[in-house]
């Protein structure tokens, strides 16, 4: 028999595990669905917030050993306008999540209230934009502040809310509990780790913005830590993200306790065609070990 890779997102079906990550094809609907096209589950839009935002300065982006490192400013022309482009994918049955930022808890619900009523079927928060001290410093470490937003967006917002956890915290696993008891549905591990690069002639950093945020495979080993780590202690879904660019990275995520992937510096070196791969790599592997459904695998390696 196939094997089912279907899963859910809470209470949403996904029909595929793999879920494009935010902030990668931006915020076009027309960019976004063709990578369910190629066979990802679900989108994720760049970050929106309540107004029009241009940005850090450049350079933008740097290559770094096995990964990317970059600082864009959360660039986004605000969720008037994205409210569009989410409609016109929820017009398509394209299951979009709303990935949203603010300044304030106020914030993030005003705009996670707009996005789901234009048609996301979730919203992810982004607490922790590693270029925007505000965002990633001032709310995303802070236990109480993530609690208060979390709060704020629940009281507004009928549809799962996701929260994308960053690394760059003593313990993302206090940080995962206080958003759950707070109401969240489900935590997205991890975003970007803190980085930089310096030009040795021009004796600068290269990034406009000096620091940035480093993805890709050099990161994998931690997201794949912290979603083990978080399995242990949480009830709700964790969606792992965090240098999969492969089915092997996927399954270790879903042993590790993920029920779903999300991929994005894998889709910028290996192009929408990854979506496909790496479901056809889960699916031979489930059928080779005799596994019928995905959530079989969850979690796995955490038995002794
Ligand atoms: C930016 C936001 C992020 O969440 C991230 O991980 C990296 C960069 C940004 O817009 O600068």
């Amino acid at each position: 028999m196939k094997p089912d890779i279907a899963t859910t997102l809470n209470r949403i079906r996904l029909r595929t595990p793999t879920i494009l990550s935010a902030g990668i094809l931006g915020i076009s609907a027309a960019t976004l669905r063709r990578a369910v096209d190629f066979g990802a589950g679900a989108v994720v839009t760049k970050s929106v917030g309540l107004k029009p935002r241009a940005g850090h300065p450049g350079p933008n982006i740097v290559e770094a050993p096995s990964g990317l490192l970059n600082a864009m400013g959360l660039p986004n022309p605000g969720i008037r306008q994205m409210s569009r482009e989410i409609q016109r994918l929820a017009d398509d049955k394209v299951t979009v999540i709303a990935s949203v930022y603010g300044f304030s808890p106020r914030d993030y619900a005003l705009v996670a209230c707009e996005a789901s009523s234009a048609g996301a079927l979730a919203v992810e928060l982004n607490i922790s934009c590693p270029t925007v001290g505000k965002i990633g410093r001032e709310i995303g470490q802070d236990v109480e502040m993530v609690a208060k937003t979390v709060r704020a967006v629940k009281a507004k917002v009928d549809r799962p809310v996701f929260v994308k956890l960053s690394p760059n915290v003593t313990d993302i696993v206090e940080i995962a509990e206080a958003s759950a008891r707070s109401g969240a549905d489900g935590v997205t591990a991890i975003n970007t780790v803190r980085g930089m690069a310096i030009d040795v002639e021009t004796m600068m950093p290269v990034l406009g913005a000096k620091v940035g945020g480093l993805s890709g495979p050099a990161i994998k080993p931690i997201a794949l830590r912290c979603v083990y780590e978080l399995y242990k202690s949480l009830k709700i879904p964790i969606v792992g993200c965090g240098g999969i660019v492969s089915w092997k990275d996927a399954v270790e995520f879903l042993l590790a306790g993920a029920t779903s992937v999300q991929i994005g510096t894998g889709v910028m070196h290996r192009g929408l065609t990854i979506f496909k791969e790496v479901n056809e790599g889960i699916a031979s592997y489930m059928r080779n070990r005799r596994f019928q459904r995905l959530q079989q695998l969850v979690g796995l390696a955490h038995r002794r």
